[in-house]
């Protein structure tokens, strides 16, 4: 079935090219220049694909690597018709890893090597780990010692710097993780100029991280979307940041620049670095070659190099709607012959629709359109096998607002949440809900993702924009949850919710409740077992244990309402608070804790 779609949207495309008669493709005339900007960072690019594939591999190993590819790309410079030259990039990378000694069975790659091609490939793909837990955080050097190690050996303390930023963030795709080595040199050059090197390194480095981070959960989110739904989920989505951000753009010109992007999504998604670059330069250059006919807001992105272009393309701000786009586009709902239409070709139906649509709605969120779209396709379904269809689809519009009411009323108590809670209860309301109904769940990972809703609405609620971006940002955490590699089992429930429908898996998590399968463990698991540690964790510190004891404390009686659960929560830090003040605080703990035990357990 599957098999089918992806067969069919092959199909759709190459019948759209015949039939639309598209516009020819700008020739990729940035080409050789991107050709030339991979062979000067073959030893990053490298560094990059590598530290993603094999994240428990050390930099000495990456760096061996990177030399092995830096060789042979001198090699091929200097005759390229040299037979290993004549292969992909990326299976000759493949190929090397592979071919270093012990590493397969050092790293437990091995069943991975005894593949071939694709299959080889998707095999490292699936072998990468979201959740990296393992290893240990992203080490913090003393400025003095980082402006050291970049006045010894800038390339040495760059490439170390992209190994461990890629392990951790391995679905990130390449020219994202080289605009952050830049951003990265930049900061480093900057900062050890000044006085106060240790403050200049936190805030800029605060700025990177921010900008790291939103690049890697909409990337996840969409390669996720990739890997469950296949191609044509991603050129849905495609199509409505497409017209939602280039409103002006012509349907034809829209679909060859589709072609351009949902070729360029496969490569980037499986971590093949080297084509995902020549994909992001070949979308780029096509639309700076076709500026006015797309957009007159991307000049000066254009003017830049890459990779920087791409990301300031991705990152300018949509165009206005243009005056003689009407508000309304009747020939959806009015028309006498839709269900003729429809008929005629389903996809190119329901492209241009949701293009229409997306261009005339700046105001609404990626996922939001696609629900308009579904609830579309749906109405015609029906009314389609009805005596008298054009009176029975001629209400369609009044249902694409109620489904657009519903996820304004979402937005709306979730944002007033956020006014009445504050951000520390907003948390703590979000890591209650997120543990209720996934106790599977790692506590780390519950920990994150309610941190990420609490990102979402304080940078969200009381924008302009507040309903896009909010409903935008909370799908970006759904789909961390779902997973982006595998088909993620947690409990039959979220499953469901992950994999029956993309547009709609907001809504569905929305209304999930605690999972019902879920046996907590019978004894407490050392969660009352305080030590005078907990004594020593300020701060940020002391806030993460508090986090983590709430965690721990839903999966261990989940059966408890959320203001018991908060109100334990308040006398562990009281606890905490009276016992280190305490003669002796281990003494404390031993006498105070069987009454916190009690509550518990009454409760
Ligand atoms: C390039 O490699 C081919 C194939 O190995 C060989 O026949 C040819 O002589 C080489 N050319 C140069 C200039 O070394
Ligand atoms: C090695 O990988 C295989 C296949 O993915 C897995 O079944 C096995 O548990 C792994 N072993 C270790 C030690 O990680
Ligand atoms: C700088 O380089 C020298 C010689 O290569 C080395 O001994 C020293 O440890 C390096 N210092 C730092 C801070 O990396
Ligand atoms: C749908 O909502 C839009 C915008 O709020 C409004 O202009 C339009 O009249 C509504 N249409 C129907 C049929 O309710
Ligand atoms: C996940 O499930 C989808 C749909 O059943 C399937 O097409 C896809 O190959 C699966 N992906 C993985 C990584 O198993
Ligand atoms: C969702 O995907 C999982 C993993 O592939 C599968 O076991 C489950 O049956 C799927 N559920 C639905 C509702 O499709």
């Amino acid at each position: 079935m599957k098999q089918l779609k992806l067969i069919g949207f092959v199909i759709f495309l190459f019948f759209l090219t015949e039939s639309l008669n598209l516009p020819t493709k700008p020739q990729d005339v940035d080409f050789s220049t991107t050709q030339k900007f991979i062979e000067e960072n073959v030893g990053h690019i490298t560094t990059i694909a590598f530290a993603q594939y094999i994240q428990e591999a050390s930099f000495e190993e990456a760096e061996m690597l990177a030399k092995a590819m830096t060789e042979y790309k001198d090699q091929c410079l200097a005759n390229s018709t040299l037979s290993q030259c004549l292969k992909l990039p990326q299976d000759v990378l493949l190929e090397t890893i592979c071919a270093m000694e012990g590493l397969p069975q050092k790293h437990n790659f091995s069943h991975c090597c005894s593949k071939v091609n694709d299959e080889r490939r998707r095999c490292f793909f699936r072998n990468k780990k979201g959740d990296v837990g393992f290893l240990p955080p992203l080490p913090t050097l003393d400025p003095e010692v980082k402006c050291q190690a970049y006045k010894n050996n800038s390339e040495s303390f760059l490439s170390n710097y992209i190994y461990e930023v890629s392990r951790r963030n391995p679905f990130v795709f390449a020219p994202t993780l080289l605009r952050v080595t830049d951003l990265i040199e930049e900061m480093t050059k900057t900062c050890c100029e000044e006085q106060d090197k240790a403050n200049c390194f936190r805030i800029k480095a605060e700025t990177v991280v921010r900008y790291l981070k939103g690049l890697s959960s909409y990337q996840k989110n969409v390669c996720g979307a990739y890997v469950k739904f296949g191609q044509q989920v991603l050129n849905s989505i495609y199509i409505v940041i497409l017209s939602n951000k280039f409103p002006r753009i012509e349907f034809k010109e829209l679909i060859s620049l589709l072609q351009d992007v949902s070729s360029k999504y496969d490569v980037c998604c499986e971590g093949d670095a080297v084509q995902c670059v020549h994909g992001r330069s070949k979308v780029m250059s096509h639309i700076c070659s076709k500026q006015d006919s797309i957009s007159n807001n991307i000049k000066k992105c254009c003017e830049k190099k890459i990779p920087e272009r791409g990301e300031c393309i991705i990152n300018s701000n949509k165009d206005d709607r243009p005056n003689d786009l009407s508000l309304k586009e009747s020939k959806f709902t009015e028309n006498e012959h839709l269900c003729e239409e429809r008929k005629a070709d389903q996809d190119i139906f329901m492209a241009k629709f949701l293009y229409e649509y997306s261009r005339r709605h700046p105001e609404l969120s990626t996922p939001q359109l696609l629900r308009i779209a579904s609830v579309y396709d749906d109405l015609l379904k029906e009314c389609c096998n009805t005596e008298n269809p054009p009176d029975c689809y001629r209400n369609a519009e009044s249902k694409f607002n109620e489904t657009t009411e519903k996820s304004l009323q979402i937005v709306q108590q979730e944002c007033e949440r956020f006014q009445r809670l504050g951000e520390g209860d907003l948390k703590y309301h979000y890591l209650i809900k997120f543990t209720k109904m996934a106790p599977q769940l790692s506590t780390d990972e519950v920990t994150f993702l309610g941190e990420e809703m609490v990102t979402a609405l304080t940078t969200c609620c009381t924008l302009s924009e507040e309903f896009a971006c909010v409903d935008n940002l909370v799908d970006l955490v759904v789909g961390e949850i779902c997973g982006v590699n595998e088909n993620r089992t947690i409990n039959p429930a979220v499953d469901h919710c992950c994999n029956a429908s993309f547009a709609f898996r907001r809504p569905c998590f929305e209304a999930l409740g605690a999972d019902k399968t879920y046996v907590p463990p019978s004894t407490s698991q050392g969660l009352f077992t305080f030590h005078t540690d907990l004594c020593q964790a300020h701060n940020e510190e002391l806030q993460r244990k508090k986090d983590r004891f709430l965690v721990n404390l839903v999966k261990l009686k989940p059966e408890l309402t959320d203001e018991a659960l908060l109100s334990l929560l308040t006398d562990f830090t009281n606890l905490v608070d009276k016992c280190c003040k305490a003669e002796g605080p281990q003494a404390c703990f031993n006498e105070q804790v069987p009454e916190l035990v009690a509550k518990s357990q009454v409760s």
